[in-house]
Formats: structure tokens, C-alpha cells, sequence
């Protein structure tokens, strides 16, 4: 059987453009996703847009729009954002769409209706807009705010509504996590739903009174209820696929998931309430859930009140999707929160970009044009014997081994072992100490001043660096696409019989791959 390999980001909320947090989560499936593909999974990858509830509605509102005619809008800025900064998703659901979204969000209602798990209660409690949820009193702030939204303070609500009996999947929740059947990561986030689970987990109001939110799906068979947006939204991962529709050849493919990918807010949702609907309704549960951390402004929160947002729009048009990318997979920890400021970005561009990987195309492939006229062989001296260089660093000797020996026994797999943990910062890391080993080896063996003694043994050192370059780009590919098939058609290697490459055809960029900002 074909390995298969399903990926989501959370459905972002439509009630305003995208920002640098979005960005980011996008960004880190998308790498996840490529990375996939290049391992020969077949990879099926979803976002979207979660555009029913208060939130949205009253963003409308605001500005003097229908919901519909809004989300619409934001969608747009969010299409626009993934095309920019290359992400590869194979779908994009938007919980509005009625043929796609809503026959599956009606399936598994009506599915835990039929287990039972569904009941009417009134209800009076605190509710959280920007989280979209009741909260209690334990959880406000001593200004009785949300600790997440200060803008914001919780409405006193009063309604009878449905409720979900969350409660009843405590335990069979908690072995799951427990075992790792539903495998969450970090170890960070699998503590905080331990330690929530040890209290045990409350039944949840999974309605809302159709006047009160004004936007959403209306309960089957009772339409003065709309279903309480999480429970809408949460569906999105199924109904993408095809649940509750006829086409449903994708759900039998892709379901169920491999990572769910999101932001540490909401794990509660994707690791409680989202396993539990999946049982009381009969289908598989995802097998994990990936936690983020936030992406911070000098340490702090981005927000608008504080005057620290970054817009990612902007960072694009200015620096570019590859330069952006880089940022995001390296200067960035996909699980610890992370500062996103300008001049971090800059400082670490003309570093690692500019310096590093640009300054290393550049001028292998120079050496490569002017000694070889860009035509490099393999010859007897290559691979590369080591001289005076410890490819390995302190820890070993490897006299004798060449350049992309080294780079396959002994980075490889490094690299590897990150990104099959989603470590994409230090996937990179290893990138980059390919790079300052080759800048090393250049160093070492002085190519500049070997060429006037002895051109066979150049053709060595530059056929090394060209492999290595070649190993660069490969483990590049699924955080720098167009880097990495820029660097492979400048360097447009060559195999022979075996499939061993042979010789490079080299081009010298024309202008640089990363010019100093
Ligand atoms: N609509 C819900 C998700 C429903 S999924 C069934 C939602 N939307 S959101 O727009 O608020 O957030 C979308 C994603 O972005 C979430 O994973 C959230 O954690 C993430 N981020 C929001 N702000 C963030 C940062 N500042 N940094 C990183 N990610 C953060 O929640």
C-alpha cells in the first residue's frame, strides 16, 4: 500500500487579514507537507477558513458588511497570503461552503445525536469572543478579562443550549494521550492534557441560540440553534476530505490524519473535544497533533495595542518569499515562542543568505567557470581526499573520506532525524554547518592558489564543493523550493550510468542569489 500522509493548520478565523502567527503555521506544514512528498508519501495537506461565529459576524458588522460578503474578503487576503509565501496545500475549505463543509458538519452531529451524547440544558456562564468559548471565573485575569484577549470582556450569557458529553471520554481520552495513540507534541502540551484530563473534562455547550451568534450552521432538525462554532470548525478536517458527502474517496484515502498542526491556544480543542466528537461518532481519531509556539515582538505578544505588529505581507513584498522562509525555518523554534523583528531578520539575512549560502554559490561556481570553463569532472582525485581538514568537527578524524561522503554518513541523517521529529530549526542547522564546512574545506585547500600549481587536484576540490552544494540544495528543498532549483540548475549535475554523478555543467549566477540588504 502507497504511504499516505494527511496534514492540516487550523482553520484561522475571518475577521481580520492574516498575520505573522498564520504565517508561520502555514509556513511549518508546508515544510512538513514538502518534506513528505520528497520521502514518497502521498501527502494530501488542508487549510481554510473558519468564518461562522460572534467574531466574524460582529467583524462584519463593524464594517458595515453581510458575514458573507466579509469572509469572502478575508479569504482572499488569505489565498494571497499562501501564494506568496509558497505554500502547497491541495485544498482550501471555507466553513461557509455549504456543497463542501456543511453536509459533514450535519453528518457527525446527527452521529453523536445517535450515540446519545447530545442533550438540551440552560446554561449561564462567561463567554469569550476572541477565543470563541464559555470560560470561568478561576480563568480571568484580576481585571476579569480573558488572559488571551485583554480587549475584550467576557459576556454574561444565558441561553438553553445542546451540550456534548465531553465527560464521559475523560478516561478513554486520557489512555489515548497516554499511549500515544493520539500522539501530542511537544512533551510540553502532552503535560497540559495530563494534567487537564486528571481533573477530568466538563460536558461542553456545543449550540448557540440562532439570534445570538447570528451565523453559523443551524442544528439539524432544530434550526433556532446554530452549532457552537468549535464543533463546526473542528469538522472541517473530515468534511474537507469528503465526510458526509457522496465524493468521499479522499476521507477513505487520507482519514485519518498524520498531524494536525496548531498554535498552543487551542490544544485543548484539537486534543479533547475533537477525539471525543470522532468517537461518540464512529470515526478514526488523527494520530497527532503538532503544538506551535506563539511568535512574539521583543518578547511580547504581537498585538495592536502594543504597536508591535509585524505584518507578513509586508515582509514579503520587501524581502521576498526564500529570504522569509529561511527566517521562519531557522531564526524560528517550531515549539518555544519565538521574536519576529526586522532587524533580526536583517542581521540574520546578510548572515546566512547573503554571506553564507549566497557567498558559497557564488564563488564555487566562479572557480568552476573561470578554471574549467563551468564543465568540472569527476576525476581521479575526487572524492576528495581530506588533508588537513576534520570533516567531523573535534569529535573524529575522517582522513581520507570526501566531501559528500561526510555530508551522507554524517549530517544526512542528523538532518533527517530532526525533520522526521518536525525540528525544523535544527534540520536547518545542519544545513548550514554543511555550509561552513565547505567554507572550511575552500579554506583548507585554497583552490585559488592550487590552480597555479596543479589543476587535476583543483578539479577535486571543486568537483567536492559542487557535491556538497548538490546535497544543500536536496535538504533545502522543503523549506527554499526556488533556492533549492536555482542552486540545481546553476550547478545542473550530471550522472552516469550508475547514477553517480560524473561532472557538473556550472553557470555563474547572474546576479546574486541573496544580495546584502
Ligand atoms: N479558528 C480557530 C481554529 C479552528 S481549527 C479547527 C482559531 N483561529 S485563529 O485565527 O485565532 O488562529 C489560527 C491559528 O493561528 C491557530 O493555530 C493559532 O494558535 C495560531 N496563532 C494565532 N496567533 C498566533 C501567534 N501569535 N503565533 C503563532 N501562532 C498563533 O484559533
Amino acid at each position: 500500500m502507497e504511504k499516505k500522509f494527511y496534514i492540516t493548520t487550523a482553520i484561522a478565523y475571518s475577521n481580520d487579514k492574516p498575520h505573522m502567527g498564520h504565517a508561520y503555521e502555514f509556513f511549518l506544514s508546508d515544510v512538513i507537507a514538502r518534506y513528505k512528498k520528497v520521502k514518497g508519501f502521498d501527502t494530501y495537506f488542508l487549510t481554510g477558513m473558519d468564518e461562522h461565529g460572534m467574531k466574524n459576524a460582529r467583524a462584519a458588522h463593524k464594517n458595515g458588511m453581510t458575514p458573507q460578503a466579509f469572509v469572502d474578503e478575508k479569504a482572499e487576503s488569505f489565498r494571497e497570503l499562501h501564494k506568496n509565501l509558497g505554500i502547497s496545500y491541495d485544498c482550501f475549505i471555507r466553513t461557509s461552503d455549504r456543497n463542501v463543509h456543511w453536509p459533514g458538519a450535519e453528518l457527525i452531529w446527527n452521529k453523536m445525536d445517535e450515540a446519545g451524547d447530545i442533550y438540551k440544558k440552560a446554561y449561564k456562564g462567561l463567554y469569550c469572543v476572541g477565543c470563541e468559548k464559555f470560560i470561568t471565573e478561576k480563568d480571568l485575569t484580576e481585571e476579569g478579562k480573558c488572559p488571551l484577549h485583554s480587549n475584550n470582556i467576557p459576556e454574561e450569557i444565558e441561553e438553553e443550549n445542546y451540550f456534548f458529553r465531553l465527560s464521559k471520554y475523560t478516561d478513554k481520552i486520557r489512555s489515548l494521550i497516554e499511549n500515544k495513540e493520539l500522539e501530542v507534541v511537544p512533551e510540553s502540551a502532552h503535560n497540559e492534557m495530563m494534567a487537564l484530563l486528571d481533573q477530568g473534562l466538563e460536558d461542553v455547550s456545543i449550540s448557540r441560540k440562532e439570534d445570538a451568534v447570528l451565523w453559523g450552521i443551524p442544528v439539524p432538525n432544530d434550526p433556532s440553534q446554530l452549532m457552537y462554532i468549535w464543533c463546526d470548525a473542528l469538522t472541517n478536517y473530515i468534511s474537507a476530505l469528503g465526510y458526509g458527502r457522496e465524493e468521499d474517496a479522499n476521507f477513505k484515502k487520507y482519514w485519518p490524519a498524520d498531524a494536525h498542526v496548531i498554535g498552543k491556544d487551542i490544544v485543548r480543542f484539537h486534543a479533547a473535544l475533537w477525539p471525543a466528537m470522532l468517537i461518540s461518532a464512529g470515526v478514526e481519531i488523527p494520530k497527532r497533533v503538532l503544538v506551535h509556539g506563539f511568535v512574539t515582538s521583543d518578547g511580547k505578544k504581537m498585538s495592536k495595542s502594543v504597536g508591535n505588529v509585524v505584518d507578513p505581507a509586508d515582509i514579503l513584498s520587501r524581502f521576498g518569499t526564500e529570504a522569509t522562509r529561511y527566517f521562519f525555518g531557522r531564526e524560528m523554534s517550531p515549539y518555544d515562542d519565538s521574536d519576529f523583528t526586522e532587524p533580526r531578520f536583517v542581521e540574520a539575512y546578510n548572515a546566512n543568505l547573503a554571506n553564507g549560502l549566497g557567498n558559497l554559490v557564488s564563488r564555487t561556481t566562479k572557480m568552476a567557470e573561470s578554471y574549467f570553463e563551468g564543465n568540472v569532472k569527476r576525476t581521479s582525485e575526487s572524492p576528495v581526499k581530506s588533508g588537513s581538514i576534520n570533516l567531523l568537527g573535534p569529535e573524529a578524524s575522517l582522513e581520507g573520506f570526501g566531501v559528500s561522503y561526510t555530508i551522507s554518513n554524517f549530517y544526512l541523517p542528523r538532518y533527517e532525524r530532526h525533520m522526521e521529529k518536525f525540528e525544523t530549526n535544527k534540520a536547518m542547522d545542519v544545513i548550514w554547518e554543511v555550509i561552513s564546512l565547505l567554507d572550511g574545506y575552500v579554506t583548507d585547500y585554497e583552490p585559488y592558489k592550487l590552480i597555479k600549481i596543479d589543476k587535476e587536484k583543483t578539479e577535486g576540490v571543486i568537483f567536492g564543493l559542487l557535491m556538497g552544494i548538490n546535497e544543500i540544495s536536496k535538504m533545502l528543498l522543503p523549506f527554499m523550493p526556488d533556492t533549492s532549483s536555482k542552486i540545481r540548475s546553476l550547478i545542473n549535475a550530471k550522472e552516469g550510468d550508475e547514477r553517480e554523478i560524473i561532472s557538473f555543467e556550472v553557470k555563474t549566477p547572474e546576479t546574486s542569489l541573496f544580495p546584502r540588504i
